[in-house]
């Protein structure tokens, strides 16, 4: 199999949300598609351990927030890289309660809110399919595309993103990777060493501390 081919398919970026009682969840999918057009049904593929899948189970109810190009990285760290188990990601964001879903006002281009009409077992992920019953443009601006996410804003992909992919070159310098998001400190690429970077250090990518990272080699 040449996994490479998987490089090529395109993607626009998301934050999937969702609301149980007073339990707010969310966070950042590429896998989110429109199936039909006539009563349009979306389909989004959301990781088993991501805590929003749980919540989503519970409300049968979500919003796909559509990125925008000028959003905010700290947001996509935020919601993409830690759990709303653990962070409450909805804190300094703007968004609304609609239709008993959050939306998020704030780098975005416009939502759709929908409920849950069917759920495929898709071994490490399931796909939600959303029947939309409201959507809203909220400004004009392009939406974020998974290419220029990676290549204009460097960004990276944990290890819950269908598109993850391992980033373990062959060489034999010591290589530290990130527990968060995966991305490699590789001493032979740097100019400081993993071992002399001060305490304070972060890692460019999810902005965690050194102690959130493994030795791999
Ligand atoms: C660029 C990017 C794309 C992602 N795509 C997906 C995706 O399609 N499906 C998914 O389940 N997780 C995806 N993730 C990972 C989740 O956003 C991440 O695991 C998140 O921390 C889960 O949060 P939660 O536990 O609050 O639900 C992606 C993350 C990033 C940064």
């Amino acid at each position: 199999m040449d996994k490479n081919i998987f490089k090529k398919f395109s993607y626009g970026l998301y934050i999937v949300s969702t609301k149980d009682n007073d339990t707010l969840s969310g966070c950042v999918v590429n896998t989110a598609v429109q199936i039909t057009s006539q009563n349009p049904l979306i389909a989004v593929s959301v990781n088993k351990e991501n805590y929003t899948n749980e919540i989503i189970k519970k409300s049968k109810k979500l919003a796909i927030n559509v990125l925008s190009k000028n959003v905010n990285k700290e947001i996509i760290n935020k919601f993409g890289f830690y759990s709303s188990k653990e962070v409450s990601k909805f804190d300094n964001i703007e968004y609304e309660i609609i239709n008993n879903v959050p939306v998020i006002k704030e780098g975005s281009c416009g939502y759709l809110i929908g409920d849950v009409v069917d759920i495929v077992d898709c071994e490490s992920h399931d796909i939600f399919l959303v029947r939309v019953s409201a959507s809203q443009v909220l400004r004009d601006d392009e939406a974020l595309t998974y290419k220029y996410y990676q290549e204009n804003m460097k960004g990276r992909s944990p290890s819950k993103a269908p598109t993850y992919v391992e980033e373990v070159e062959n060489t034999s310098s010591s290589k530290y990777r990130c527990l968060i998001c995966g991305h490699i400190y590789d001493d032979a690429k740097e100019d400081v060493p993993f071992a002399s970077l001060p305490d304070d250090w972060v890692c460019p990518v999810c902005g965690v501390g050194k102690d959130k990272f493994e030795k791999i080699s």
